[in-house]
């Protein structure tokens, strides 16, 4: 729970610069907005009319007091109930219109938004990414921004509306009669009152609904990525108990939510149930007295029965508007986070041809006071590979990470030529270097999808030809639908190695000057191993080549090996050489890459 600590930013109850932030968003659509509001009066002065109506008949018409002749009276009623029918129709049609342009307005706001802050998303670097869960930048994207919807359709402009049949039920009521009128406002006090008490409960049982639907959604999504992991050591049991005590949270939210409502409603109510009995003993006797007409106490009871609506809703609105602050506060704190990785203002070209890749003491750190690369120097020349090879943990993959700037060193610098790799634009480094991770990552989409990316520039026959080449059709072909064939989601229906060729083949397709790779760790069987290590000495031929390797049959075509130990470079040299000198690489070696040769040769 701790965990979800953070997303509950202690918004305030109304922040005005956060307000005319959120109202930015609606600028483009101000005419739309203009429309809404004055469709709304409309709608308010037309919810107004009935009771005033209902008035009319019965004084001028229904009244045996009436001094009209029963003719005249039937017309007149008859005109009465023809404008309430029109004012009705009339009523629903402004209703219709200001729903349907308010919906258009809010929708578009949050088609905005998402682009927005999935654009950002994009641009930030992974670093964030390793310190933000997914689930809560998921939250921003979905329910956060419904909720800013909501501050629209639902608050600011349904505000406007209850604020206006409010005002307009009073004037009318004192224009009815002012003594009554006084008299029914008597139980707003109690009511205020009421209405504060309720939205304080609901405000702390509403944020605990979101935080403990929160802890479910991050306890969901684990568990069921990691169901194999659950059932293979059965977990199943406590998974379940944790689950259990979760629920068992949310459902006590929701319940005291629920009991909020089931007090305040009553409550209302009972408070205008005593409104009403005052105007009826008052106004009553009004009419009796001859003071108030008989229409007039019927419409006042009408009027009286709907000032409570707004009253209530408002009571809602407030709290709409308090989470909408609560969302927006933390959307823009996303948004507002400026991406640590940029590109330079004046960039180089990135040279056209391959160059030689420089890393000039470069040291770096993923956590303050965790060094995890130390001073690390080394060149690569234009068509030499060179693997870098070394224990678990050593910080080999984080050099690549540096390379393709997914991170920044913290001192020292990567050359690509003569050029600090920072001078160049993202975009050209990532065509510039192709990075086969240690972990294949697969696209929900088909299998073509899968290495072109969706890039239009590669056709089908580019596809097919890298494939074949890289020793990926074979497999391809047997797939009831060939290339199309959909790739589940995470690519759980292939198999490791049948990934890693695919991911050989997306490499490849942008025929990169500079390849790196990681090499996955785990081991496929025999027979895709040997199609793997050909994929990979096709791949590697004749191209500048940073393999991170965990196979001998690797280190074999390489001119160079780097041994990392640590996270400074400890040996550097060819294979032979290293192996005579009897330091780390040859530990490793016998480690290692012994029992590979035994397995496989
Ligand atoms: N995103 C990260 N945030 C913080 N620490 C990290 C991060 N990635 C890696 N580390 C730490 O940095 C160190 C080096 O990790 P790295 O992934 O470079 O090792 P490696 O040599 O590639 O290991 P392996 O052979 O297992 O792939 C490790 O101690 C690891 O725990
Ligand atoms: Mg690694």
């Amino acid at each position: 729970m701790e965990y979800f600590q953070d997303d509950e930013l202690q918004a305030k109850s109304y922040d005005r610069t956060l307000m005319a932030r959120i109202l930015s968003y609606a600028k483009p659509y101000k005419g739309w907005l203009v429309l809404s509001v004055a469709l709304l009066l409309l709608v308010s002065l037309f919810q107004l009319a009935p009771p005033y109506l209902v008035k009319i008949a019965i004084d001028r018409y229904i009244s045996p007091e009436s001094e009209l002749d029963t003719a005249a009276r039937y017309a007149g009623l008859a005109k009465v109930v023809g404008l309430f029918f029109a004012v009705l129709v009339v009523a629903f049609l402004a209703s219709y219109f200001q729903i349907y342009v308010m919906a258009q307005v809010g929708q578009r706001i949050m088609f905005d938004l998402r682009m927005q802050i999935f654009r950002h998303l994009q641009s930030k670097e992974i670093a964030y990414f390793d310190r933000n869960p997914v689930g809560r930048l998921m939250t921003r994207l979905t329910s956060d921004v419904e909720v800013l919807n909501e501050t629209f359709t639902s608050g600011v402009v349904a505000i406007f509306l209850d604020v206006f049949t409010l005002a307009g039920i009073m004037i009318v009521l004192c224009y009815l009669s002012f003594k009554l009128a006084m008299i029914t406002f008597v139980v707003l006090p109690a009511l205020f009152v009421a209405a504060m008490i309720f939205r304080a409960k609901v405000r702390v049982s509403y944020r605990n609904v979101r935080k403990r639907v929160a802890a479910i959604n991050a306890f969901l999504q684990e568990n069921i990525t990691g169901m194999n992991v659950v059932q293979v050591f059965n977990r199943e049991g406590a998974q379940f108990t944790k689950f259990s005590r979760r629920n068992k949270r949310l459902y006590q939210a929701h319940i005291d939510t629920i009991m909020a409502y089931a007090v305040f409603y009553p409550v209302i109510e009972i408070l205008s149930s005593v409104a009403i009995a005052l105007i009826l003993w008052y106004g009553g006797g009004g009419v009796m007295k001859g003071v108030l007409t008989f229409g007039s106490l019927v419409a006042f009871i009408q009027y009286a029965q709907r000032f409570y609506r707004p009253i209530m809703d408002l009571s809602e609105k407030y709290n709409v508007l308090q989470s909408a602050m609560a969302s927006s506060e933390r959307i823009f704190a996303l948004l507002d986070s400026e991406p640590a990785i940029k590109d330079s203002v004046a960039p180089q070209a990135i040279p056209d041809s391959p160059a030689e890749v420089t890393f000039d003491r470069v040291s770096f750190s993923y956590n303050p006071d965790e060094p995890v690369l130390r001073d690390i120097t080394f060149t690569v020349r234009p068509g030499e590979k060179v693997a870098i090879v070394g224990f678990t943990g050593a910080g080999k993959t984080t050099i690549i990470n540096l390379l393709s700037r997914l991170y920044d060193a913290n001192e020292g610098r990567i050359l690509i030529g003569d050029t600090d790799i920072r001078e160049y634009r993202q975009r050209d480094l990532h065509r510039y270097i192709a990075t086969v991770l240690q972990d294949v990552f697969l696209f929900s989409g088909d299998i073509a999808y899968n290495i072109h990316l969706g890039d239009a520039s590669i056709d089908e026959d580019r596809v097919r030809e890298v494939s074949r080449y890289i020793n990926a059709e074979k497999f391809i072909e047997k797939l009831p639908a060939g290339y199309a064939e959909p790739v589940g989601e995470r690519g759980r229906t292939l198999s490791v190695g049948e990934r890693q060729l695919l991911s050989f083949a997306r490499a490849l397709v942008y025929e990169p000057k500079i390849l790196v790779l990681d090499e996955a760790t785990s081991s496929v069987d025999t027979d895709t191993e040997f199609l793997v290590q050909d994929a990979l000495k096709k791949f590697m031929a004749g191209r500048t080549s940073i393999v991170i390797a965990h196979r001998l049959s690797t280190i074999r075509h390489v001119d160079r090996i780097i041994v990392l130990h640590k996270g400074r470079i400890a040996e550097e040299g060819p294979h032979g050489e290293l192996l005579e000198r009897g330091g780390l690489y040859s530990n490793l070696y016998e480690l290692q890459y012994r029992d590979q040769e035994k397995k496989i040769y």
